[in-house]
């Protein structure tokens, strides 16, 4: 079964739909620990409420980024995990981390990537006026918000959107393809070519 673990920096709804996926049976996976570099974070508590390994790492204990990664990468090592999952992790990861877990660190981004990298992707959407607006699973890189996509999903964009409701609407879809792209992977599935994802046997 694949082993799992997710970093997280706030409420961890993404990391919800991943638990629940699991609890339905229909995800063969198991998260082994969740990490944050932010105390009290709600995602720890989920974790601890479904009895999962939860940790929270300081940052600023570390001299260096490298070294607050390398705590991480202790961690996610001594519970055996395959695959890294950052469900709402507002840190952008170096290029050391990235490429010790190449191909094997997932990320979801609210915008239809490559559009609106970086923070408040809904709102940098409505500024904008584009008429869809997503969500997109990739392979992290060393880039913010890049590497090889995954999954998207679109929804629509209306004229009476606030930040709120179109981010909302992500939301919904955010849960449906994070699960769907974890179980690809976990079915051996998920094929990274020249930078490109390619999904064998897709229905
Ligand atoms: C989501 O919108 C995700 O796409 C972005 O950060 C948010 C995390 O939400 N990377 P949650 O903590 O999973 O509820």
């Amino acid at each position: 079964m694949l082993k799992i673990g997710v970093l997280a920096s706030g409420r961890g709804s993404n990391l919800q739909s991943i638990i629940d996926s699991i609890e339905a049976g229909e995800l063969q996976a198991e998260i082994k620990v969740v990490i944050s570099d932010k105390e009290g974070a709600k995602a720890l508590d989920r974790a601890a409420k479904y009895g999962i390994a939860n940790k929270y790492i300081n940052p600023k204990a570390y001299e260096s980024k490298e070294n607050f990664e390398q705590a991480m990468i202790d961690v996610l090592k001594k519970y055996g995990v395959e695959l890294v999952v950052m469900a709402g992790f507002m840190r952008i990861l170096s290029p050391y981390f990235v490429r010790y877990y190449r191909n094997r660190v997932m990320n979801i981004h609210p915008s239809l990537l490559p559009s609106f990298t970086g923070l408040h992707a809904q709102k940098q959407a409505l500024d904008y006026g584009v008429k869809l607006a997503g969500c997109t699973v990739h392979f992290a890189d060393e880039g913010m918000d890049t590497g090889p996509i995954i999954l998207q999903a679109a929804v629509p964009v209306k004229d009476d959107d606030t930040e709120e409701t179109l981010a909302k609407r992500i939301l919904v879809e955010e849960h449906r393809i994070y699960p769907e792209a974890i179980r690809l992977f976990s079915e051996g599935r998920v094929e990274v070519k020249d930078g490109k994802v390619k999904i064998k046997n897709r229905e």
